[in-house]
């Protein structure tokens, strides 16, 4: 069966989507940053790691301990909101951990595990990206540090695509609208359920013609 690596796997999206996968039968190894305090995933009997995104040398350590494993679909869920403030109330260091937590640990993560995406079958680098993300639509809520976090990541997603095109690999970013978990409140629209089986569908039909491509929970382009 093919392997699933996902990160922030023990709550929300993440562990939706890890109980979907597995509920397949695929091979999922699950990242979180605290094992030992993710009951509900553990509870799931697939393989638990420990990941910290915002930690370099965590993910360092995770490659090397995963060496020689082949992963056909990388899954860069982990992502945080921060607050939502609007202009006039920027503040520095928040802004910076929301890149380094939503953009640069997928590019990380990527070089980490690059060897291990290109000696498997599917060869896909997915990353859960935010509808925020588009610069075409900004008229809604405020967020600058969650959308342009966001946006970085669709761009590093995008290049990732284009750099590792050569090597069979396909890479995407993927919104999951807007869904009931901690991060999306319970008056969001979409039942986590729903949003993970979507985004499964969406890396299942991955292929070279949609590889750099910014799409919706449904499968829809969504404009960047
Ligand atoms: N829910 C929505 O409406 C919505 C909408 C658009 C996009 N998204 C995106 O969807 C993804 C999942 O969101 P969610 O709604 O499931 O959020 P959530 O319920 O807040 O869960 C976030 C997950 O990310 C993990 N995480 C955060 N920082 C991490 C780090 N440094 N290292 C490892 N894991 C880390 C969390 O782990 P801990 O438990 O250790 O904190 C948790 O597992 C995120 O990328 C989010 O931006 C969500």
């Amino acid at each position: 069966m093919p392997t699933v690596l996902i990160t922030g796997a023990n709550r929300g999206i993440g562990l939706e989507l890890t109980r979907q996968y597995a509920s397949a039968g695929w091979d999922v190894i699950a990242c979180c940053r605290k094992p030992k305090e993710a009951g509900e995933l553990t509870a799931l009997k697939v393989e638990v790691k420990a990941l910290d995104v915002a930690d370099a040398a965590s993910i360092k350590t995770l490659a090397t301990d995963l060496k020689g494993r082949s992963i056909d679909v990388l899954l860069n869920n982990a992502g945080i909101l921060g607050r939502r403030i609007g202009f006039g109330h920027a503040e520095p260091d928040e802004f910076l951990e929301l890149q380094r937590v939503n953009a640069l640990a997928p590019l990380l993560i990527a070089e980490a595990f690059v060897a291990h995406v290109t000696a498997s079958g599917q060869k896909k680098i997915a990353a859960i990206t935010s509808g925020l993300a588009s610069i075409t639509n900004v008229n809604d809520a405020a967020s600058y540090a969650y959308r342009a976090s966001k946006a970085s990541l669709n761009m590093v997603m995008r290049k990732l695509d284009y750099d590792l095109k050569d090597r069979g690999i396909v890479a995407a970013a993927i919104s999951p609208g807007w869904v009931q978990t901690d991060m999306g409140g319970t008056d969001a629209a979409l039942k986590v359920e729903d949003s993970a089986a979507g985004i499964i569908k969406v890396i299942a039909g991955l292929d070279a013609a949609k590889g750099g491509g910014f799409f919706g929970y449904d499968g829809e382009t969504i404009p960047w």
